[in-house]
């Protein structure tokens, strides 16, 4: 049986593990796999980051160089544009994008793409395990056909799962190897291996009973993630109103030792993950007649915040007797979240091309991203792009209103307190101390 032969190649950790997508999530996919000794190849269509890793040069902050120039030098860890070489592997794992159309209709093309080079490549006695974010039926509804198309036949010749991704980058203390893994086969064996693949590299893997319920359960959590940020979003825009610190008003909620799970507001959701994939399970849901109306409102919400931020610098200008036309707004970060380099889907961008089309003179500093670019959303500011500026204190003295998108690590918050004039605080990055001894005035969400 060909689940004996997998099944043996993992437990000796002589299966060939191909990877194809090398970026937040293939990368340290494969690593992972490399240092617990198998052979690892990153499949990749960017020739840039296939080169990069040969040369041991590491393009994901929470993969470093010198890790992948160990694997590298050890032979365990290499990567390629050739597809032909996947038929070389005995365990596939598809790590591609899934974005969304400009309809927010799901495009899996990626997949596709990625599956069709499988699907030439497919011999007897290889796994296969897609964990691409993607909608419930993916894996079984149009994977299976195209790879079965090969007159291979599921179970007897070839595996087939799908397990989700739930990799945090920027986080320290979750990594790929202490984040629970849960797999979801087609079939009994297709679970049965996939599962015993990544409890070579992670410490808990919790088996579904389908490939289906898997995909569901990693819509679940990054859709249960959009409305709840979306329900602290719109506390913080009614305790603005109401004069109440929002934020004073989570933590004595938070006390509550049952029930109640803290989440906070912040400038807007971003990111490949919390924005979009809530809009997968929307489209399926919407093939089978049914509304979710929790997805739509927790969009509608979390959407409108960057809009709201521009209102708090437009407020806090106000005061000073300031118009936003011709003030000089500095942001300081802007990329989703803090300490990582990823500015895709950023309210950053929303937040800088609101303030341009207000007439504002907008710069921007973040130690991790040098420019920023907008795409055609992001226009009704002009569009041009913008480098990082440096954290001087001129940068910060001159500017009339700095805002804290992003709560990077790094900055020195004391000293944007003691030089700035007026701080929007979208991130509640001030501490206490800090807001009691600033010299500025600060607006928090
Ligand atoms: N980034 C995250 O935090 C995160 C977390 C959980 C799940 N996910 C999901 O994981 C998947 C991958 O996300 P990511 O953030 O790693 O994306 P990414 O854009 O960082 O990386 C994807 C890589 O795939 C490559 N690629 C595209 N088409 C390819 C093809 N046909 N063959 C080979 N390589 C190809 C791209 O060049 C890129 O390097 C998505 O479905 C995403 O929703 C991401």
């Amino acid at each position: 049986m060909i689940k004996d032969d997998i099944k043996r190649l993992v437990g000796a950790r002589e299966a060939r593990v191909g990877v194809i997508g090398l970026g937040y999530v293939g990368l340290p996919l494969a690593a992972e796999f490399a240092r617990r000794g198998f052979a690892a190849v990153g499949f990749e269509v960017d020739a840039n980051k296939a080169d990069a890793i040969n040369r041991g040069e590491s393009y994901i902050a929470d993969v470093s160089s010198s890790q992948v120039k160990e694997l590298v030098g050890a032979g365990r860890l290499a990567a390629t544009t050739d597809f032909s070489s996947l038929k070389e592997c005995d365990a596939i794992i598809i790590c591609v994008p899934t974005p969304l159309r400009k309809t927010k209709e799901p495009d899996i093309s990626y997949i596709l793409a990625a599956a069709e080079e499988i699907k030439k490549n497919l011999r007897r006695g290889q796994l296969v395990i897609l964990e691409s974010t993607t909608y419930p039926g993916t894996t079984d509804e149009v994977l299976l056909p195209m790879f079965e198309e090969t007159g291979l036949k599921l179970d007897e010749d070839f595996l087939l799962a799908f397990s989700p991704e739930r990799v945090d980058p920027g986080n320290p203390q979750f990594q790929t190897h202490n984040i629970p893994k849960v797999v979801g086969g087609c079939t009994e064996d297709s679970t049965e291996v996939a599962a015993l693949l990544y409890s070579q590299i992670v410490g808990n893997v919790h088996a579904v009973s389908s490939a289906r319920v898997a995909e569901a359960a990693k819509l679940l959590e990054n859709t249960f993630r959009a409305v709840n940020i979306g329900m602290a979003n719109e506390m913080a825009r009614l305790c603005y109103h109401l004069g109440i610190d929002t934020w004073e008003v989570i933590r004595a909620a938070a006390t509550k030792p049952f029930g109640f799970m803290p989440f906070y507001p912040g400038p807007g959701i971003g990111g490949h993950c919390i924005p979009l994939d809530p809009h997968y399970l929307l489209w399926k849901a919407r093939q089978h007649g049914f509304d979710s109306r929790f997805i739509g409102l927790a969009e509608e919400v979390n959407s409108r915040m960057p809009e709201h931020v521009v209102t708090l610098v437009a407020d806090g200008l106000n005061d000073a007797r300031k118009s936003m036309n011709g003030s000089r707004v500095l942001l300081l970060g802007v990329a989703y979240k803090k300490d990582i380099n990823d500015v895709r889907e950023s309210p950053a961008l929303s937040i800088i091309d609101r303030l341009r089309a207000k007439g504002a003179d907008v710069r921007y500093h973040d130690p991790f991203i040098a420019e920023v670019r907008f795409d055609e959303a992001h226009t009704e500011g002009g569009g041009a792009p913008l480098q990082s500026v440096a954290l001087t204190d001129d940068e910060l003295k001159s500017a009339d209103c700095v805002v804290i998108v992003t709560d990077h690590t790094q900055i020195d918050y004391a000293k944007i307190c003691q030089l700035s004039k007026l701080v929007v605080d979208t991130r509640n990055a001030l501490g206490g101390d800090l807001r009691r001894t600033s010299c500025a005035r600060i607006i928090r969400l």
